[in-house]
């Protein structure tokens, strides 16, 4: 995970860096660190905690240099202290180096630079690299960027890195395997990051990293090649992210924000692709695998976490409306089973990222059983987006927030979409039917605006159970995904214990659980399941348990049993549930932020996972 930046140019790097530092935050923040090179020395600074603690370590410090770089850890080898925080110097001090990933083989390596005499000061694997480079360097008699390449070729693992040598004071290295970099191309400056979000004020030119490749980067100018030596044509792309995306706009926190932002979000991922006047759905990114995918023999969906989630409310749709059969596997344990794929097996993965190691492990593992992969994906030009057949974009902008929100209901719009795609070319729906979907689908940007409206009522129940130690999340159907992604949003923001149950299992098992303690939520909307999910609730009832029902609006059935109601509007087909999840959002944002947690950085998480 981590965040990286680098900046090479006539700026003062360490505004640029610290600045960067701040805006990748979310994919770890157990330390932070920077290296600037002032013309004499290369100073280097690292914290514990947070951007901002870093920032007060280097007050009156020596910060000058137009040459930097930074990194915001999430720990994998050793303790978030400071001595394993990054920048990592070699036992000489002639390199200095950040990294993302993990060195598979830093054991073994270790062990050997060991029996060459070399000293450790940290538990990280990075600096096992760092004296490796170092090594290879004064002992090979080579340049820095050889020494790197060589080092490389020695490694077993993911990494993004950048190094600085001291000796060979203007330039950066970078480099590149698994973990992603993306380097943004100036007026003789150069940028360097994890993702473009660091440096999109300044420019909107730049060139993803390939695997296994090297940049050599100086003022005059980058060079790319791969570790092996062959030279590489960068690839020069432009990117569109608007700054006022990646800011708070005026909300407390990123999450409330994006919970805010799905109409908008919605909206974008819909644009362009329904056509309800024409009873039309088009995704261009999927035109090239049609054939491929309206002949699948079996769809897998693949994903981590809420994208998980949202794959499992995929079934339920291209279940009902592609009529074809799905399966929902964890990217982490697919991977490592031995899966019977073919070629007529469709595989989509999910990442709001697109960068999650398990989740593009599981790509490369459907590609070589010559499955046709799709994926849907947030971040252009990630790796994800970069590695499949085709894809459909979300287009939900920056998901900054560690908890995902705008992702989870534009990736549900996106299986949606395509589950009706598929369902009308297969003649699976009707005219008059396909009609009214397109309307449930178009309409939900407005409805989610209606829920909205209730978040003070969502805000008091939040202060109520502020304090419970469990709660249980019951659903049925294309709910219970509902229900699993809103225990996981409570239990990654407030470190409340919840679990997310197929209402009828609760009888199996999870009963035992309630007392008048227990808050159970419930989503129980006017739908199939409706008088089973009634009686759910009236067992929760009957053991005391505290029963917070999702229900469609007007509801006075359940609104007569049920503690309290939270109302979303009434909707007509499987597609509205993707309403559903909205009041457990605020739910879980209200209860966290009651707790006095920080909701956008929660404890131990990071946003992109690129770790196994
Ligand atoms: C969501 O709230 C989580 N932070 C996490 O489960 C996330 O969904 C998961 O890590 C997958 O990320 P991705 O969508 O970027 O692949
Ligand atoms: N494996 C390295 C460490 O633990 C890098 C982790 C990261 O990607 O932040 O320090």
């Amino acid at each position: 995970m981590c965040g990286i930046v680098g900046y090479i140019g006539q700026q003062d790097a360490y505004p640029i860096v610290i600045k960067g530092l701040k805006r990748l935050e979310y994919r770890g923040y157990d330390s932070a660190g920077v290296a600037i090179n002032s013309g004499n020395n290369v100073n280097v600074y690292k914290r514990k905690g947070k951007v901002s603690d870093l920032e007060q370590f280097t007050l009156n410090k020596d910060i000058s240099g137009c040459i930097g770089m930074g990194h915001t850890r999430w720990a994998t080898h050793g303790i978030p202290n400071d001595v394993n925080a990054h920048p990592h110097i070699s036992m000489n001090g002639k390199f200095v180096i950040i990294h993302n990933g993990i060195i598979e083989n830093y054991a073994y390596l270790k062990k050997k630079m060991i029996a060459r005499h070399y000293e450790f000061k940290s538990e990280t694997d990075t600096e096992v690299l760092a004296n490796l480079i170092e090594y290879i360097y004064m002992f090979g008699n080579v340049s820095a960027e050889v020494a790197v390449r060589l080092a490389l070729t020695k490694v077993i693992g993911a990494y993004g890195l950048v190094v600085m040598c001291i000796d060979e004071p203007d330039k950066l290295i970078a480099a590149r395997n698994s973990s992603p970099l993306v380097i943004g191309l100036g007026q003789k400056e150069y940028f360097i990051a994890s993702d473009a979000t660091p440096f999109v004020e300044y420019t909107d030119q730049v060139v993803y990293l390939d695997n296994q490749n090297v940049a050599i980067i100086s003022r005059d100018g980058i060079q790319i090649k791969t570790i092996k030596n062959d030279i590489v044509n960068p690839d020069i792309k432009k990117i569109d992210i608007d700054i006022n995306e990646i800011e708070k706009g005026g909300f407390n926190d990123y999450m409330l924000k994006e919970i805010y932002e799905q109409p908008k979000s919605i909206t974008d991922t819909m644009r362009g692709r329904v056509f309800q006047n024409d009873n039309y759905i088009s995704l261009g990114g999927l035109l090239d695998v049609m054939p491929r995918l309206m002949n699948a023999r079996r769809v897998i969906i693949v994903g981590c976490g809420t994208s998980w989630h949202a794959g499992l409310v995929g079934e339920y749709l291209f279940e009902e409306y592609a009529r074809v059969p799905v399966e929902v596997e964890y990217a982490s344990e697919f991977r490592y089973r031995n899966p019977i794929i073919n070629s007529e097996d469709v595989v989509i993965a999910i990442s709001q990222s697109g960068e999650t190691a398990d989740t593009l492990a599981a790509i490369q593992l459907a590609k070589k059983c010559g499955a046709c992969v799709i994926g849907i994906c947030n971040v252009v030009g990630s790796t994800l987006s970069r590695e499949t057949d085709a894809g459909v974009y979300t287009h939900a902008g920056p998901e900054i927030g560690v908890a995902s929100t705008k992702a989870f209901t534009t990736q549900v719009t996106v299986l949606a979409m395509m589950a009706l795609m598929i369902g009308k070319n297969k003649f699976n729906i009707k005219q008059e039917q396909y009609h009214e979907l397109l309307s449930e689908l178009i309409s939900i940007p407005t409805k989610i605006e209606h829920t909205l409206q209730s978040a003070s009522k969502i805000e008091e129940v939040a202060r109520l159970y502020k304090d419970s130690s469990n709660f249980l999340y019951l659903g049925r159907g294309c709910y219970y995904p509902v229900a699993l992604e809103g225990a996981l949003k409570l239990k990654e923001i407030s470190y409340i214990h919840a679990e997310g149950y197929p209402a009828a299992e609760m009888k199996h098992g999870p009963i035992a659980l309630i007392d008048d303690k227990m808050p159970v939520v419930v989503i129980a909307t006017k739908d199939k399941g409706y008088e089973k999910i009634v009686n759910n609730i009236q067992e929760v009832k009957a053991r005391k348990g505290i029963v917070i029902a999702v229900v469609s609006e007007g509801d006075q059935t359940i609104a007569s049993m049920a503690d309290h109601v939270l109302e979303v509007p009434v909707f007509n087909t499987a597609i509205g549930a993707i309403l559903t999840i909205i009041p457990l959002q605020l739910l879980s944002y209200y209860i966290a932020i009651f707790r006095g947690c920080n909701v956008d950085q929660p404890r131990n998480l990071a946003k992109s996972v690129t770790v196994e």
